[in-house]
């Protein structure tokens, strides 16, 4: 078993249109103000609740962000980054950057002990903690796009730290996976070992003081507190005696990047997701101009030609992902990885009766002048909003792996992420999901490290259709790509779509992940056409929100899980 197979977040969803509700499949009419999809229904009606009181999308989707933090706090919280992809009313697309960066004194070989990259270094403690971006994020998104004050969002999920809630089968698994890591750090013992029975089963209330003292003391003082105050320099104090390297002046430094959105195109609908440093937008695009080369609508859903090429562009996506990608600001990344005609290149090499050997990564046009700039398990936890008004957002938030660095810095509550493990620690040495890289993500200061969140919208005409994401690792970009096939080529709504069957390859290692449900004559099929094939039972963690071409509205919760979509 590979380890974000057994960790990947899910969740479940329908709509009612006086709350949210959980899996059941069903259809809104109109809603009042808008609809929500999250992996949990405390998140999801936090975001209903915001758009009751007048808020609008991006007011939902902080609401959303703050409580995912108290309830799925494992998955994301404000100790992590996250990706926002927001379509305002009056039309503009824009993509907010809250990616962790390194700290200023990361270096290259930090993660080196006897000339090997050590995990633990990168994944647990100190060390693995990148400058989190998720507040900055949502304090940006609040100010320029909000309606409602942020400080009462705050106090609301605030109540929700205080008061407690209830684990789910799911938090529960997370916990027992990583007890051994979080018994490490006293910060991060006190509230979710002791604070819980020694054997955690799922109704066990947890509550989260500190956590919402530190919610009330971001309420008062904004982002000061948090990159300018008490809370930078507690943890800084703490990393410093703690083998770690951050330092107060990192906070002070951070800064959330409004990026120029990646753009394609794919059968006549416009998509709109993350450019780097994220790899995610720039793969859906690559993998989905691919597949524009051929005619999935009559291979059909579920076949195992359909399975083979889909898992075919996702190979020559990924050897581009490992060669390419990294953070615009100090890597040179080819936004010829977008071209059509690089696409129908690659193609090229895709046969239908058998599984290609990709080698190596591609040569994009313009890779040597034309680069991304700043100008233009399930872990991690995707949701999504929109409005009446015309407002979309497409948010994917993480601390990385369960619980993140598992470290609590004592008093404050919040979880820190292990985001440094995005980087490569070593060109060709496999990060905690599989993933390798090169010199475009090597470890340097102040740079962010490589994601796959994907958080994507989906146009026809202009006009927004689907607000999709997911959770994940790597397998976010594969299950964002077969959400936009299943909407756009078979026709599904998000419901339909986000429970369709998954695969997923990432072409290093050389393994085809499938879901079981694809049943045995395709996964024969694959195996046929020379595909190493690992069977799953379950891949990943989405959510979407539509609006069909006859404008009804609709949300979905990914059925794997226990989330819940709603509308209001
Ligand atoms: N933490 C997973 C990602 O950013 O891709």
């Amino acid at each position: 078993m590979i380890p974000w197979r057994a960790l990947v977040a899910l969740v479940v969803a329908v709509l009612s249109l006086t709350g949210a509700s959980a899996g059941v499949s069903g259809l809104p009419a109109a809603p009042r103000r808008g609809v929500v999809a999250t992996v949990n229904p405390v998140a999801t009606e936090a975001g209903l609740q915001a758009l009751r009181d007048g808020g609008n999308a991006v007011d939902a989707a902080i609401a959303c962000a703050l409580t995912l933090g108290v309830v799925d706090g494992h998955n994301s919280g404000i100790g992590g980054g996250c990706f926002m992809t927001l379509r305002l009313a009056d039309g503009r697309l824009i993509t907010l950057d809250g990616r962790e960066t390194a700290p200023a004194a990361a270096t290259r070989d930090m993660f080196l002990r006897e000339g090997k990259a050590d995990p633990r270094l990168s994944q647990d403690g100190a060390l693995s903690v990148g400058i989190p971006g998720e507040f900055a994020t949502l304090a940006y998104a609040s100010t320029n796009h909000g309606r409602l004050p942020m400080a009462r969002l705050l106090e609301a999920a605030a109540r929700v730290a205080e008061s407690g809630f209830r684990l789910d089968r799911h938090y529960v698994g997370r916990l027992r996976e990583t007890r051994s890591g979080l018994a490490l750090f006293p910060g991060s013992e006190a509230i979710f070992l002791k604070g819980l029975p020694a054997t955690p089963s799922a109704g066990d209330l947890l509550r989260q003081p500190d956590l919402a003292w530190s919610y009330r003391q971001m309420a008062s003082g904004g982002v000061a507190w948090f990159y300018r105050g008490d809370f930078a320099r507690r943890t800084a104090e703490w990393m410093q005696s703690h083998g770690g390297v951050v330092e107060a002046a990192d906070f002070a430094r951070y800064e959330v990047v409004s990026r120029d959105p990646v753009r394609g195109t794919y059968r006549g609908h416009q998509i709109v997701s993350f450019p780097p440093p994220s790899s995610g937008g720039v793969h859906v695009v690559e993998i989905l101009n691919l597949l524009e080369r051929f005619d999935l609508a009559s291979m059909g859903d579920g076949s195992a030609e359909f399975a083979h090429v889909v898992a075919e562009a996702m190979k020559l996506a990924f050897a581009d992902r490992a060669r390419w990608l990294g953070d615009p600001d100090f890597a040179r990344v080819p936004r010829g990885l977008l071209s059509k005609e690089y696409a129908a290149g690659l193609a090229r090499r895709i046969r239908l009766d058998r599984a290609s050997v990709v080698a190596a990564a591609g040569s994009p046009p313009g890779a040597d002048r034309d680069w991304f700039t700043r100008e233009m398990g399930r872990h991690t936890t995707h949701f999504s909003t929109a409005d009446t008004e015309g407002n979309w957002v497409a948010c994917t938030a993480s601390l990385n792996t369960s619980f993140g660095s598992k470290v609590v810095v004592p008093g404050t509550g919040i979880l820190l992420n292990n985001h440094m493990d995005d980087f490569s620690a070593q060109p060709g040495v496999p990060n905690f999901f599989g993933l390798v890289g090169a010199e475009a993500n090597a470890i340097e200061a102040r740079k962010r490290p490589l994601s796959s969140m994907s958080p994507t919208l989906v146009l026809r005409d202009g006009r927004p259709i689907l607000s999709v994401g997911a959770a994940g690792g790597p397998t976010i970009i594969s299950q964002t790509v077969l959400a936009i096939l299943r909407t756009i080529d078979f026709g599904k709504p998000p419901l339909e779509a986000l429970a369709a069957p998954r695969l997923h390859h990432q072409w290093k290692p050389d393994t085809l992940h499938v879901e079981r449900a694809w049943g045995e004559a395709v996964i024969s099929g694959l195996r046929r056409r020379g595909h190493s094939v690992s069977v799953d039972a379950s891949i990943g963690a989405a959510q979407a929100v539509g609006r069909d071409a006859s404008g009804r509205w609709s949300a979905a919760a990914d059925p794997r899980g226990e989330g819940a979509a709603g509308a209001w």
